[in-house]
């Protein structure tokens, strides 16, 4: 039985229930608190702040544990695939053999995209960032697959199998086809024999008269960076899925919002940041120091990229296997990265620094991530839809959480408005 903490305003009291989770992580529930007092809880950037209940991911971020449905991350790395560990994602229970066929059936069954859709990748201009074509595509399926978008959650969920596999497989498909469009190059179809890995890195790869084979590193390292990104709880991009499912949108508008969240450099943009950072230093022939102590004096808002987590203040484990994996592979294909010395001679100097200690400042996943990206051949502007990719599995269970839950509300959080004070309208020809 979960205690209750008692807050005291002035002169009044006011009794709060406390929650308690699986593993033992504790809250106060202050839903109540609102019908008996004028106060909101403040805390901006949602720091400290539980939006939701949810069965899908654990992390314990001082113990640099992550689990996906009780699953360690390492067990899963070591021992799944990626499509395998979506289908965990996705449904809670890790795949019986005939589930497990019938899903990559259906994710084959849906690989290809709409003809007339391929038209749209037509309309933009070369440069055009895959994100932006992504985001803008997985949006659009809504227009093709309009009995799985009615926004009526009841009726959406009827089609939940066919419109998760259309977007984990078709998300590979327009991921690829976005970047040939932007080389000139013609697309690529998907291939029905080869798996999921493969044929993302066929469509990419494969040229009319030449087609492309994935050597078994080359695959077994993008199923590992997918399935290290399948999900990660609360993060910004998943809590923007969340927030837009709670107002009752489709699956395929919830999405896509959360790759634009997933964007920018502070969440999965850090990922080319990174690269662009280690690359800055191996051109200036320089050791890394200069960025470090940029990032310590905060010049120029700059930081460490691929440093620091909001929830990990030790090391994260998807970094730990992903830099292991990263070297291994590099040798195994017989490559040198002079990125991947950089970086581990930036994460030995600043994990020595007092600055980092202090804060508890760690490698996080996209500090490697880019290395063996960069590795497999995936251009650099692909970086932040590859971690799309890996992360629509998360996006997706967490969509139906909010979808199902019969219970479940608008998200829609309060401010302390600072603003000006009530005023009265100036017409134009008085203001001075
Ligand atoms: N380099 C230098 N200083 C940093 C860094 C960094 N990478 N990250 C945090 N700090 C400092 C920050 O300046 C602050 O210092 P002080 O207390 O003196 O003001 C302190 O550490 C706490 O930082 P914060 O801004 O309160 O941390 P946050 O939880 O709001 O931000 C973060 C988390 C990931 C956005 C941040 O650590 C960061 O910007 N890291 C670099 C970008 C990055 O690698 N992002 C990928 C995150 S992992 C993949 C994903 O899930 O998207």
């Amino acid at each position: 039985m979960a205690d209750s903490a008692l807050l005291r305003i002035g002169k009044k009291e006011y009794t709060l229930p406390t929650l308690v989770g699986t593993e033992g992580e504790q809250a106060l529930d202050i839903r109540a608190l609102r019908k008996e007092s004028s106060h909101i809880t403040y805390d901006e950037g949602y720091g400290n702040t539980g939006s939701c209940e949810s069965k899908v991911t654990f992390i314990d971020g001082e113990k640099g544990i992550l689990r996906y449905r009780g699953y360690p991350i390492e067990q899963l790395a070591e021992h799944s695939s990626f499509v395998e560990t979506a289908y965990l994602v996705i449904y809670g229970e890790l795949p019986t053999k005939e589930q497990r066929a019938r899903f990559s059936q259906l994710l084959r069954d849906n690989a290809n995209i709409h003809e007339r859709m391929l038209h749209l990748f037509e309309g933009y201009p070369r440069d055009a960032h895959p994100m932006a074509i992504l985001s803008a595509m997985i949006n659009s399926l809504g227009c093709y697959y309009p009995q799985m978008s009615t926004n009526d959650h009841r009726s959406d969920l009827e089609h939940f199998d066919e419109a998760a596999a259309i977007t984990i497989s078709k998300v590979r498909t327009i991921a690829a086809c976005s970047y040939r469009m932007s080389q000139g190059l013609p697309m690529m179809y998907p291939k029905h024999d080869l798996g999921y890995c493969e044929n993302f890195l066929h469509m990419m790869f494969s040229e009319p008269y030449h087609e492309y084979q994935a050597s078994p590193e080359v695959s077994r390292a993008l199923n590992l960076i997918l399935l290290l990104h399948a999900d990660h709880e609360q993060n910004c991009s998943t809590s923007t899925v969340r927030m837009v499912a709670s107002s009752g949108a489709n699956l395929f508008a919830s999405t896509a919002a959360g790759i634009c969240a997933l964007w920018g450099p502070l969440h999965g943009g850090a990922n080319v940041a990174v690269i662009r950072m280690l690359e800055e230093i191996h051109a200036a022939g320089d050791d890394g120091s200069r960025f470090i102590r940029d990032a310590k004096e905060g010049v120029a808002g700059k930081r460490l990229m691929g440093f620091g987590h909001r929830v990990y203040k030790n090391y994260d484990p998807r970094a730990k296997i992903i830099g292991k994996a990263c070297e291994d592979m590099l040798k195994s294909l017989g490559r040198e990265d002079p990125c991947l010395d950089i970086a581990r001679h930036l994460e030995e100097a600043a994990l020595n620094d007092e600055y980092f200690i202090e804060r508890k400042l760690y490698p996080n996943v996209d500090f490697y991530s880019g290395i063996m990206m960069r590795a497999i051949g995936i251009p650099l502007t692909m970086f932040t839809v590859m971690f799309s990719i890996g992360r629509m599995p998360g996006w997706i269970a967490n969509w139906k959480e909010v979808a199902s839950n019969p219970k479940g509300r608008i998200y829609r959080p309060r401010q302390i408005y600072q603003g000006p004070a009530k005023r009265d309208y100036v017409p134009v020809d008085q203001r001075g």
